[in-house]
């Protein structure tokens, strides 16, 4: 028979949303447990923002993120705001930095967000019990149980904090919708978010030479738009730009991107038809991009080889939008094995937007990557964690 142990508060998933709610509840003198079947917490904190973990952003607003009520974050971004996290860094003498668009780096390693995190676990009293497989969770008359491989957990409250299915080498699991549907709630339709496209095979060959060509674009798709970099790689396009966009993008939509936002290319031919009315437009268009990107748009247009002096003003403004408008429809994405979020998830109409708890179930909570409310690219996501861990270790 396995030993059954009693706490106020059960946390399932020791990621950042998990920790930061276990600190706050056991603040509140809460007897927490916070279980993973992870050998180590907040892996993926480890691995963020190229180890260095963007833990945030300046300008961290409901705007920065997808859900189908986009109004449900407002409360919880609000009562622990980036500047409330920032506090908690500070404190810490953790070193920082930022990097662009308000996005803060550690100087050192993401490794001092997760130490700082456990110690203050450690320190209000919470228990991290890593290397724990979770087979069952049921409702008892008091509260919950949970079965896992190290015994089986009884609590009041029982808060779901186990992410969403982006990079399951890493530990990533359905886990946390599996419960939220035995408790009768809907989770709306996943995907894979912040991702890198991939080629159709009609591009795939020509255009994954490209890979390793970097340039800031304007792209948008489907009503969003990002000013930022994108970077064409051997199996499509990359780079924030494209990740940013990728959220919004569905099968057989095109991405259409400005490759020149700070220039305007048709008034530049224009003016070097007069200064250099013998040279060919791709050699002036190649001086003010990749010279790689422009052979390639250059090879695609098949248009024979003509000086600039030939050119007529529709002819210059015609080959000027192949790069103010470059459309491609992409074949799809890498998926989750790359994706940095999943899009979707616990559906936040069935939950209380001030304490993360579900309308069905009182005493159940949901809080993170697990919801339906996803970030941009640029710390929103882990300011997400903090805010709903935040809410929800309040109240459980
Ligand atoms: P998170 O995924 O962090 O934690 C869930 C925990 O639950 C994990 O520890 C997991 O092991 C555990 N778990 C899952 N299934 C389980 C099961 N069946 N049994 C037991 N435990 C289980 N965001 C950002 O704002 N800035 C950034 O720099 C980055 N960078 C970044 C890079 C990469 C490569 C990725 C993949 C993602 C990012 N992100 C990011 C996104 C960010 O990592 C993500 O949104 C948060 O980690 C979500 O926090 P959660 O606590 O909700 O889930």
């Amino acid at each position: 028979m396995s030993r059954t142990t009693k706490v106020d508060v059960m946390v399932l998933g020791a990621g950042a949303a998990g920790m930061i709610c276990a600190i706050e509840a056991a603040r509140r003198g809460r007897s927490v447990v916070i279980v993973d079947h992870a050998r180590a917490p907040g892996e993926k904190i480890r691995i963020s923002g190229g180890g260095r973990c963007n833990f945030t952003n300046l300008h961290c607003s409901p705007s920065n993120f997808l859900s189908a009520n986009p109004r449900f974050a407002i409360s919880a971004l609000k009562s622990f705001t980036q500047h409330d996290f920032i506090d908690r860094v500070k404190a810490r003498n953790i070193a920082f930095h930022e990097k662009a668009l308000g996005q803060l780096f550690c100087d050192g390693s993401a490794r001092q967000i997760i130490a700082m995190l456990t110690d203050d676990m450690t320190e209000a009293g919470a228990r991290l019990q890593l290397a724990t497989e979770i087979t069952d969770v049921s409702r008892i008359d008091e509260g919950f149980e949970v079965r896992t491989s190290g015994g089986v957990w009884q609590s009041d409250r029982l808060v779901i904090a186990t992410g969403g299915k982006s990079i399951p080498k890493m530990g990533a699991t359905g886990l946390g919708y599996d419960i939220a549907r035995q408790f009768g709630h809907e989770v709306t339709e996943t995907r894979a978010g912040l991702v890198p496209f991939t080629w159709a095979s009609n591009m795939a060959e020509s255009w994954s030479g490209l890979s390793g060509v970097s340039l800031d674009v304007d792209a948008h798709c489907n009503g969003a738009r990002f000013k930022e970099a994108m970077l064409f790689t051997h199996r499509g396009l990359s780079g924030p730009a494209m990740l940013q966009v990728s959220s919004y993008w569905r099968e057989g939509d095109a991405v259409i991107a400005d490759l020149a936002p700070e220039q305007n290319l048709s008034d530049l031919l224009k003016s070097e038809r007069t200064n250099r009315p013998k040279s060919a437009p791709w050699t002036i268009l190649g001086e003010a991009l990749p010279k790689r990107l422009v052979q390639q748009l250059e090879r695609e247009a098949g248009i024979p080889a003509v000086r600039l002096a030939d050119m007529n003003n529709a002819a210059i403004e015609q080959m000027a939008a192949r790069f103010h408008e470059f459309r491609v429809v992409p074949g799809g994405t890498e998926g989750y094995r790359t994706a940095e979020v999943t899009l979707g998830g616990v559906d936040t109409a069935q939950l209380n937007q001030k304490t993360m708890e579900s309308r069905l179930v009182p005493g159940l909570h949901f809080i993170g990557e697990v919801m339906d409310v996803t970030g941009h690219l640029g710390g929103h996501n882990f300011q997400w964690a903090w805010s709903s861990g935040v809410a929800a270790g309040r109240h459980a």
